[in-house]
C-alpha cells in the first residue's frame, strides 16, 4: 500500500510510504485522495498528521511518469481535496520536502519541519514549474520576491531558512510526529485557519523591484525558459483571483513538460544517475573514508582539499617545502572562511574543518591516509616520483590517486609496487564548486579500489562520470577537439569575439577563447612544444595561440591573451590580434569568409560529436550519455539543450 492511514485516538495519522523517496505516483495519488475520503468518514476527529516513511516526507513527482500523459487523479485535485478538509491537515517534514511533495505540505494547513530537513521547488531543474499550486499558495504564504526566488532558482533551503521564511512554523530538533501531535492537540481547539488558496498574496517589494527580479532571472537562464515562465505565472498569482493563477499555473507547466528543453533536462537527469556506474567495481564494498592526503596545495590540491573538508572529512596536505605548505595552507584556510562567509558551514563546522586540516613536508605524514590524492605539476615524471614514494609510506590498503589532466594513469600506476591500488579522480577548477568528477579506471585498479573512488565522488556529492584511461578523458578529449575546429574557424575567418559570442548565445556562460584567457595560455602552450616532433606533418596546425603566446599575451594574468583586459576587466577585442590572425590566414593562403553563429556552432557541435563517438568507439565513455553527463557538469555546455550527444540523436 502507497499510503495508510491509522488513528490514534482523535488524530489520525496519513503516512506516505513509497520508498525510496515517496514520490507522487499514481498509487500514492489515489493513496491520498482514498486518506481524505476516509478521514470525512471517521466519527471523531481533531486533526490529521502527514508524514512520509522512511526519513522523508515526499521529494515530488515521479519523473518516471513525466513522458506519459498524467493519469487520474491529477495532483492540484488532491490537494485541493486536502486543503478543502473539515479537520486541520498538520505537515510532519523531515529528509526532503520538494516540488510536489512541497506543494503537498503548502495544501496542509500546518508545517513543521525537522532540523535536517531541505525544503524546495526544483522544478526548473526539469525544465518546468510547479503544477500543483505551489506558484499560488507560496506567494500566499511568504513574500512575492522570496516565493519567485525560490521557484524560479529551484534552490533548496534548510528547515530553519524555511522557519525564517515563514513558510514551517517550528523546527524540531526531537522528535518529529511528537512535536506534530502536540500541535494537533493545540490547533484543534481553534478554528481552521484560512487555507492558502483563499488568502490575498503577502505584500511583495514594489513593481519594479520585481520587474529587476525578473530581468536577472531571465538573464541568468541563459535561454532556458522555464526561469522566465516562472517569473510571469508568479505575476498572474499576485495579480489574479486564486482560480485563474491555478489555471494559469497548470496551462505553463503541461506544455513546459511536453515541451523540447523538458526532454532535455529528463535526459540528462536520468544520465547522470548512470553515468557513475563502473561494471567492474560493482558489489565491491568501498573501504571507510575518514582521512585524504593531498599532495601539492596548488589551485587543484588546495580545492580538493576544502571539498574534503567541507564534508567532514580530515585533510592532511603535502607540500614541497615550508614555504609551499604554508602558501597551500593558507589558500585553504581563505577558502574554508569564504565558504562561512557564504553560510556553506557554520561556526563550529569551521572551526572543525581548521582542525581537521594538517600540514607536511614528508609523505610520512600519510601513514593515517586512506585515501591520497596527487595534484602536483602536470608533468609525467614529476607524478611517477611522487608516486613511487607515496606507495612507500601510505598504509597497504590506501587508494592513491592522481588528478592529472591529460596524462596516462596507467603509467603512474606502473610507478608503485600496487597499479591496483592506483586511480585518477579528475576534478575541475575550482574543485570544491565544480560539480563534475571523472573517476578513471585504470587496467589494473582492484573492484574495490574503484568503489572507493566511487565513494569518495558521492560523499563529496559530486556528479560522477566514469572514464576510461586515455589522453584527456573524457572532458578534455571532447574541448580539445572543439578548440581546434574553433582555431579552424578563425583561421578560416571568424574572430575570437565572434566564436565566443555564438557560444554565450548558445548558451554556454563564456566562450571557448575568454575561457582560455582565464585559465591561462601557457600550460596549452608548453604541452603544443613538448608534443611538435610528434604533430604529423599533413595535420592542419594552427599556430595563433602560439603567436600570442610568444609576443607575452598568456591571458587574463597578463592583461593580453586573445583578449585586451588593460582597458576593462572583461576583455575587449583588440585590433593587434585581428591583424595576427589575418596574417596567419595570409601565410596559409586561406581568403578568409564570414561565417554566422549559427555555422559557427555547427562546426563546433559536430567536432564535440564525431569525439564523442569516437570516446564510445573507443571504450572510454560508457555511452554516449556519459560524454554529455561531462560536457554539461564540467565544460558549461547549456544543460537544458541535453548535451551534444542528445542533440544529435534529437536532430
Ligand atoms: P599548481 O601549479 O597550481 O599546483 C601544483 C602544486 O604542487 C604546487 O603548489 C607545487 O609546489 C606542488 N608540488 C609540486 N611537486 C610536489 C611534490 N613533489 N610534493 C608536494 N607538492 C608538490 O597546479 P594545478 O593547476 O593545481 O594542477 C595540479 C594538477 O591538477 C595537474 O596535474 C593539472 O593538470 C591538474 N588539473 C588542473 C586543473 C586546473 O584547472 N588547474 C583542472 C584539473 C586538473
Amino acid at each position: 500500500m502507497s499510503v495508510f492511514v491509522e488513528f490514534h485516538g482523535e488524530i489520525a495519522v496519513v503516512t506516505l510510504d513509497n520508498p525510496p523517496v515517496n514520490a507522487l505516483g499514481q498509487a500514492v495519488r489515489q493513496g491520498l485522495l482514498d486518506a481524505v475520503n476516509q478521514i470525512a468518514q471517521a466519527p471523531r476527529l481533531s486533526a490529521v498528521v502527514l508524514r512520509g516513511k522512511g526519513g522523508s516526507f515526499c521529494a515530488g513527482a515521479d519523473v518516471r511518469e513525466f513522458d506519459a500523459d498524467p493519469t487520474l487523479p491529477f495532483l492540484p485535485d488532491v490537494l485541493n481535496a486536502i486543503e478543502g478538509s473539515s479537520y486541520p491537515w498538520i505537515a510532519a517534514i523531515d529528509g526532503f520536502a520538494l516540488g510536489g511533495g512541497l506543494e503537498l505540505a503548502l495544501a496542509c494547513h500546518y508545517r513543521i519541519a525537522h532540523h535536517g530537513a531541505t525544503i524546495g521547488f526544483p522544478e526548473v531543474k526539469l525544465g518546468v514549474i510547479p503544477g500543483a499550486g505551489g506558484t499560488v499558495r507560496l506567494p500566499r504564504l511568504i513574500p512575492a520576491d522570496r516565493a519567485l526566488a525560490m521557484i524560479a532558482e529551484g534552490d533548496m533551503i534548510s528547515a530553519h531558512e524555511a522557519y525564517a521564511s515563514g513558510i514551517v512554523s517550528e523546527v524540531v530538533v526531537g522528535d518529529l510526529i511528537n512535536a506534530a501531535f502536540n500541535l494537533a492537540e493545540k490547533v484543534c481547539e481553534h478554528a481552521l485557519p484560512i487555507p492558502l488558496s483563499q488568502r490575498d498574496p503577502v505584500e511583495a517589494g514594489t513593481p519594479v523591484a520585481l520587474k529587476l527580479q525578473k530581468d536577472r532571472i531571465r538573464r541568468r537562464a541563459r535561454g532556458q525558459i522555464a526561469p522566465a515562465v516562472a517569473a510571469d505565472v508568479l505575476e498572474t498569482s499576485i495579480s489574479e483571483a486564486a482560480d485563474v493563477a491555478f489555471q494559469a499555473e497548470r496551462a505553463s507547466f503541461l506544455k513546459l513538460k511536453s515541451g523540447a528543453q523538458a526532454a532535455a533536462l529528463r535526459h540528462i537527469f536520468f544520465a547522470e544517475r548512470a553515468s557513475g556506474r563502473i561494471a567492474r567495481a560493482k558489489g565491491a564494498k568501498p573501504r571507510p573514508l575518514r582521512h585524504i592526503g593531498v599532495v601539492g596545495g596548488g589551485t587543484m590540491g588546495a580545492g580538493i582539499a576544502v571539498a574534503c573538508l567541507l564534508s567532514g572529512l580530515a585533510v592532511t596536505l603535502a607540500e614541497r617545502d615550508a614555504d609551499a605548505l604554508e602558501a597551500g595552507l593558507d589558500r585553504i584556510s581563505t577558502e574554508l572562511h569564504e565558504a562561512y562567509r557564504r553560510g556553506k558551514l557554520d561556526r563550529d563546522s569551521l572551526q572543525v574543518a581548521q582542525e581537521d586540516l594538517r600540514g607536511t613536508t614528508s609523505f610520512a605524514g600519510f601513514a593515517d591516509c586512506d585515501l591520497v590524492i596527487e595534484a602536483v605539476f602536470e608533468d609525467m615524471d614529476a607524478k611517477k616520483q611522487v608516486f613511487a614514494e607515496l606507495d612507500l609510506h601510505v598504509r597497504d590498503d590506501a587508494v592513491l590517486a592522481t588528478n592529472t589532466s591529460y596524462l596516462d594513469v596507467d603509467e603512474i600506476a606502473a610507478a608503485t609496487q600496487t597499479p591496483s591500488r592506483v586511480i585518477g579522480l579528475h576534478f575541475f577548477s575550482p574543485a570544491h564548486i565544480m560539480k563534475l568528477l571523472e573517476v578513471v579506471v585504470s587496467e589494473n585498479a582492484s573492484a574495490e579500489v574503484l568503489a572507493t573512488g566511487l565513494s569518495l565522488g558521492q560523499r563529496l556529492k559530486k556528479t560522477i562520470a566514469a572514464s576510461g584511461v586515455c589522453e584527456g578523458f573524457i572532458g578534455n578529449r571532447v574541448m580539445s577537439a572543439y578548440r581546434r575546429e574553433a582555431d579552424y574557424l578563425i583561421e578560416d575567418g571568424a574572430l575570437p569575439e565572434e566564436v565566443d559570442k555564438a557560444m554565450v548565445d548558445f548558451g554556454f556562460p563564456m566562450g571557448i577563447f575568454a575561457m582560455q584567457d582565464l585559465a591561462g595560455l601557457d600550460i596549452a602552450w608548453a604541452m603544443r612544444r613538448r608534443r611538435a616532433a610528434e604533430r604529423p606533418e599533413q595535420e592542419r596546425y594552427v599556430a595563433i595561440a602560439d603567436r600570442l603566446c610568444e609576443a607575452g599575451r598568456l591571458g587574463r594574468k597578463a592583461g593580453k591573451g586573445w583578449y585586451d583586459y588593460t582597458v576593462s576587466k572583461t576583455g575587449t577585442p583588440d585590433p593587434e590580434v585581428t591583424k595576427l590572425i589575418h596574417a596567419e590566414s595570409q601565410q596559409k593562403g586561406i581568403h578568409r569568409r564570414s561565417f554566422s553563429s549559427a555555422e559557427i556552432m555547427e562546426r563546433l557541435l559536430s567536432a564535440m560529436q564525431t569525439e564523442g563517438l569516437s570516446l564510445v568507439e573507443d571504450g572510454i565513455a560508457a555511452s554516449t550519455n556519459v560524454v554529455d553527463v561531462v560536457m554539461v557538469n564540467g565544460y558549461g555546455f547549456p544543460r537544458w539543450r541535453g548535451g551534444p550527444m542528445f542533440m544529435m540523436v534529437r536532430s
